[in-house]
């Protein structure tokens, strides 16, 4: 079975959102992959997704208030297939914590876009924008069939 991790800073937003978009989306092809998501920091280790992330997704019929943080270690490395960044800044963490070869979400369908970091957005606009662009590029990861 392959395996993704997607990565974030807070492990609150972005990428618990991105975890529970992929796995909707691989039940619905009836596609075994397995799914998991981390922070670069560690500030929010062990805490729920951020309220508007689980909002967001509940809109969407994706229940993601049971994921809790965690923080991304260099043995993910050998756990997963993909280890995939929310924007370059992550990306370039992953980097250098020794991750060869990580890649940003935004690299698929949206030209190397980062996914904007919403933890200071004052509306909850932002998040279903992010939702949004999550979601295009997982749809292209999987229709280009990028997880075989
Ligand atoms: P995330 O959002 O990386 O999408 O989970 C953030 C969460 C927390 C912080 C920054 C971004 N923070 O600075 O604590």
């Amino acid at each position: 079975m392959k395996s993704i991790l997607f990565v974030c800073l807070g492990n609150i937003c972005r990428s618990p959102l991105a975890e529970g978009i992929a796995r909707k989306m691989f039940e619905q092809r009836g596609l075994h992959v397995k799914l998991d998501s981390a922070g670069t920091g560690s500030w929010h280790i062990g805490e729920a997704p951020c309220p508007d992330s689980i909002k967001v997704a509940k809109l969407h019929d994706i229940d993601i208030s049971s994921l809790r943080a965690r923080q991304v270690c260099l043995k993910d490395e050998k756990k997963f297939d993909f280890i995939i960044a929310m924007d370059e800044n992550n990306r370039k963490d992953l980097l250098a914590l020794g991750i060869k070869n990580p890649l940003k979400l935004g690299d698929f369908g949206f030209k190397g876009e980062d996914v904007p970091d919403p933890y200071y957005y004052k509306d909850f606009e932002g998040f279903e924008k992010i939702f949004q662009m999550i979601s295009t590029s997982l749809d292209v990861f999987i229709e280009k069939k990028y997880y075989l």
